[in-house]
């Protein structure tokens, strides 16, 4: 037997020994970290790609805190690109491709479009981009009648104030301002459209300093791609939409078809962030590298709804994996994310102590009002649903994208088929992304300074870990008291 003499070790094995610290106050320590060369984050946290985890309003939310959302993929190619767009158009310095409308469309297509694209304006043009007007939802819901056409409810470009491509923000505010307007259409040199400036868009500015952002202000995302033919075409599409990462995440990453297949992104969307998992190997770490990875995703069966140990015996405990993977992503300069099995904000300090540029979390961020589905009402107390993604419902969703059956079909198909690694669950209702990371970001600041560090890579530097014992674990939680 091939046995190795260490023993694998996770969170709940051991605590960090405090250190002597300079630090006065959390204000002091930075949380900013490198994703990718090109990617920083002024909270290292993520949010993970699962069908009950981030989709746009995730993504959003995410990034407008400074982390970031990583699109599921169990969707069509078409809505996860659709999605990506949804985040790069919620925030930016200037909307580059605001959305239009010809005048002769009618009021209720004005309507059904707003709606479906969640936005509170289209811009009037022609065929050759020249501005006509501008309309609003106030002026297709105030409409009575719905067939009239836009340009009969629209404001008239003699009415808009318009700026030239190249405005400062401060000029367009000002202009915003003086003119008590909400938008600012931008103009090319032959007076075609070439950007939108809003209000919205500037109080976003304002209420967000730490977003993550892209060069021209859009907010940031990832998007995850499989390994089959067809993830070549998803990646295209996410990247044509605006992506700025790309996550090839597979339960066994360390294998040739991911290998091959990192190889072939980096080679087809070589200025895109490429990130890759999962793994829980050194080996699996430089071979990923080696292959053109940006970023390493690592860990094995660690997440809360994983049940990959049980069902296959494989993997290895969270903090010897992260601690072993990221010595490997420090020797290659290649950032590590630490990926499942974190339930508190200790344990998300544990994992980036451990070596981790940054983390990934799935159940954490599941029972927010940001994470797809709906609440759940049990005996009083409110849940939301979290679920593996190689659960068996959540296999039942990704055979119905590859070819369309009837209920009871699936149902035979997949028990004959199947063997699960995931399971489904539920999550105690959280209430806002915002509050939640707020927490686990406060948590990690008190934790920093516990180490005496300002930055992660002090972090880094500065932990030593402590094993500890049953009774050490029940002495770390509240212990000998009724809870209230
Ligand atoms: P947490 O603990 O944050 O973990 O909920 C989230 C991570 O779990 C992984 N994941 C799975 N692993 N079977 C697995 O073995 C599954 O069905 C499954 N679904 C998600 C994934 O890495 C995620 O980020």
């Amino acid at each position: 037997m091939n046995l190795r003499p260490e023993t694998g070790l996770t969170f709940d094995d051991v605590l960090l020994v405090p250190k002597k610290s300079s630090i006065r106050s959390r204000s002091e320590v930075s949380t900013k970290t490198t994703l990718t060369k090109e990617i920083e984050l002024n909270i290292p946290i993520l949010s993970a790609n699962m069908d009950t985890v981030t989709e746009s309003s995730m993504a959003i939310a995410m990034a407008q805190q400074g982390g970031l959302g990583i699109l599921h993929r169990f969707m069509s190619i078409e809505r996860q690109a659709e999605q990506v767009r949804k985040v790069k158009r919620a925030e930016s310095l200037v909307v580059l491709n605001p959305l239009t409308i010809c005048p002769s469309a009618t009021v209720a297509e004005a309507r059904q479009i707003m709606k479906a694209e969640d936005v509170g304006g289209l811009v009037v043009v022609d065929e050759q981009k020249h501005v006509l007007g501008l309309v609003a939802t106030r002026d297709v819901l105030l409409a009575t009648d719905e067939m009239a056409s836009v340009s009969t409810v629209m404001t008239p470009r003699e009415r808009l104030v318009m700026a030239q491509a190249g405005e400062s923000l401060e000029s367009a505010r000002q202009k915003l301002y003086q003119a008590r307007v909400e938008k600012l259409p931008l103009l090319d040199e032959e007076g075609r459209l070439a950007g939108l400036i809003t209000v919205q868009d500037i109080i976003k500015i304002q209420d967000h300093p730490f977003a993550t952002k892209d060069q021209h202000g859009r907010l940031r995302v990832g998007a995850a791609v499989g390994v089959r033919p067809e993830d070549l075409e998803r990646a295209a599409a996410c990247v044509e939409a605006g992506a700025d990462v790309l996550v090839v995440d597979i339960a066994h990453g360390h294998s040739q078809h991911t290998l091959e297949m990192v190889s072939r992104l980096k080679k087809t969307f070589p200025v895109v962030a490429l990130v890759a998992g999962n793994v829980a190997t050194p080996e699996g770490v430089r071979e990923l590298a080696e292959a053109g990875a940006d970023a390493v995703k690592v860990g094995v069966g660690a997440g809360s709804i994983c049940i990959t140990r049980v069902v296959t015996g494989f993997g290895v405990p969270q903090l010897t994996a992260v601690a072993e993977c990221a010595e490997e992503g420090h020797r290659l300069n290649v950032p590590i994310i630490a990926d499942g099995g974190m339930r508190t904000s200790g344990d998300v300090t544990k994992a980036l102590a451990a070596g981790a540029s940054a983390v990934m979390l799935g159940s954490m961020l599941a029972g927010t009002d940001e994470a797809p589905g709906a609440e759940i009402v049990r005996q009083g107390r409110r849940y939301k649903v979290v679920r593996g993604m190689a659960s068996l419902s959540a296999n039942v969703e990704r055979r119905k994208l590859d070819k369309p059956l009837q209920e009871e079909e699936y149902s035979e198909e997949l028990w004959s088929e199947v063997v699960p690694e995931g399971v489904e669950a539920l999550v105690p209702y959280r209430g806002k992304v915002r509050d939640i990371l707020h927490q686990i970001v406060g948590g990690l600041r008190s934790g920093m300074s516990y180490a005496g560090a300002h930055t992660l890579q002090e972090l880094w530097q500065n932990a030593e870990f402590i094993r500890i014992t049953p009774a050490g674990q029940k002495e770390s939680g509240a212990h000998d008291v009724s809870l209230i």
